[in-house]
């Protein structure tokens, strides 16, 4: 693709060399590990082929409008999120602050906490060291599981130490700037997943039994059309998925140049993201159907998603592989490593934009001392109890602080900013030109949506505790880690900029 020129008239802020190059960062960001081990399974639970219509229509009412929203507002207003928030008005800057704390001082420290067992893991792969109990294994030896979130338990040092690497990686790629750093690195990370996840698809199709197993994913299931909850499992997967409501979009949009098809731009990143969820569900599947048959159990049972389906299902099915097991091993966490940095660089970015833009500290010490402080945050996440408070945050950011951030940015752009001033923004630079549809999505169907699942999701923890945990777990760790980023964003919302906005 060719490199695109810019009109910008500030010579300080950095900007993307090609379109391409944004697009890969872009898309590297959404891309995680959500959608390799969320996706096939929501999907699974929800209706399996027949969730593919919500999950669109989720995709197109809500995922590709809020996608644009965020594309035009960095573009539009040149800055990271709260500098985007501030410059509509300084009452509501504090929501950009807050939306780049929590998933700062939240998502990421414990993202990175994942991504380093991944790596723990890419090691496993080459001597199948999880033997033939891989449950027990991953955690018992290698968690060092406690009893629940009150034992904090020791701190697990192979998963410390792939931690300082994984934040090492993270702060290089983020040092060296948009250009040099993210730029290049996306062009490197895009193209080796989709080699390792095309690779890892097709050698699943030849496993036997791999056909059962799609089958039963794509098999559609009507019937579960008529539940909410399946409607509401596919907006909440459409969220987290696209990394939108996080601020991290509006910072990746703010070094765009001044000539960009924004719509485009957005619609591509949205698309690419769900066509390689399709195509990790049929690997996924594929790979667990091989297991039923190797194991002699019914589908159902060897079904999975989450930590289960990477750590313990795949270690089980990579054992029984007729050839090049450990290859297979190592390709498949490789493929998790790669997926989950380039998401996890979108984050420390995000953060980092915010603070320079706001007070013009120095862009490396930034990205150092945030490296730091992500590698110290995260080692709670490292501990025995590690588990059980990953669980607990990732539920209380990604279900309601991802949720609310969502409806205060529609609530703000769409009637304070004016949604209609956006559209003609984006529809000056855009090929495609986006209709009223979209405004009414931004001020009505996006904040409803979201109002109706933050509510059944509140009504459904009432009634019992997630999971099961304690209401003091729940309280202290869930609901105060909320709290705190918010009493943190009002805070820096409150300190003077450096410069005044529009000179910065
Ligand atoms: N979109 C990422 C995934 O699917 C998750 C993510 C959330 C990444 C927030 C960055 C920020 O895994």
């Amino acid at each position: 693709m060719s490199t695109v020129h810019s009109g910008d008239t500030q010579p300080h802020r950095a900007q993307w060399k090609t379109r391409s190059g944004f697009l890969f960062a872009a898309i590297g960001s959404a891309v995680g590990l959500g959608n390799i081990w969320r996706f096939p399974y929501v999907a699974y639970e929800n209706g399996g082929g027949a969730f593919l219509i919500p999950y669109f229509v989720a995709l197109i009412a809500a995922g590709i409008p809020l996608m644009i929203l965020e594309h035009g507002l960095g573009h539009k207003m040149r800055g990271s999120a709260p500098m985007a928030f501030a410059k509509i008005s300084p009452n509501w800057e504090w929501v950009g602050w807050w939306t780049v704390i929590f998933v700062m001082f939240g998502i990421s420290l414990y993202y990175a906490v994942v991504i380093s067992w991944c790596v723990d893991y890419l090691f496993f792969a080459a001597n199948l060291s999880w033997g033939a109990d891989p449950n027990t294994f991953f955690f018992k030896d290698f968690l060092g599981t406690t009893s629940g979130p009150g034992e904090v338990g020791d701190l697990r040092l192979p998963i410390l130490f792939s931690l300082l690497g994984v934040w090492l990686i993270n702060w290089v790629v983020v040092f060296f700037g948009v250009q040099k750093g993210i730029e290049k690195a996306s062009k490197i990370f895009i193209p080796v997943l989709v080699l390792l996840t095309v690779t890892l698809t097709v050698w699943t199709l030849f496993l036997p039994g791999a056909m059962d197993g799609i089958k039963i994913y794509l098999t559609p299931d009507f019937s579960k059309l008529g539940e909410l909850s399946v409607w509401g499992a596919a907006f909440a997967q459409i969220f987290f998925t696209l990394s939108i409501g996080f601020g991290i979009m509006i910072a990746y949009a703010s070094y765009l140049p001044r000539k960009c098809d924004i719509n485009a731009n957005a619609t591509i990143t949205c698309l690419a993201n769900s066509m390689y969820s399709l195509v990790a569900g049929v690997a996924v599947f594929g790979t667990l159907g091989f297991m039923a048959q190797q194991s002699g159990k019914p589908f159902s049972e060897v079904v999975t998603g989450g930590p289960g389906l990477a750590f313990v299902a795949y270690p089980q099915a990579i054992s029984t592989f007729p050839s090049f097991a450990k290859l297979f091993g190592v390709c498949f966490f490789l493929a998790l490593i790669v997926a989950g940095v380039s998401s996890l660089v979108s984050i420390l970015e995000a953060f980092t934009a915010a603070v320079v833009d706001k007070f013009h500290y120095p862009r490396r010490s930034v990205v150092t001392v945030l490296s730091m402080l992500g590698f110290l945050g995260g080692m709670i996440f490292t501990s025995g109890g590690g588990l059980f408070w990953l669980d607990i945050v990732d539920h209380c950011l990604s279900e309601y602080g991802l949720f609310f951030a969502c409806i205060l940015q529609c609530l703000v752009v769409g009637w304070i900013y004016k949604a209609k001033k956006l559209r003609e923004h984006v529809n000056g630079l855009s090929k495609w030109q986006l209709g009223n549809w979209w405004e009414f999505s931004i001020k009505f169907l996006i904040p409803g949506v979201l109002l109706f699942l933050v509510i059944s999701g509140l009504a459904k923890d009432l009634k019992e505790p997630y999971e099961g945990y304690s209401w003091l777990a729940m309280v202290l760790i869930g609901r105060d880690w909320l709290l705190l980023t918010l009493i943190a964003a009002l805070f820096v919302a409150a300190r003077p900029w450096r410069k005044k906005l529009n000179e910065s």
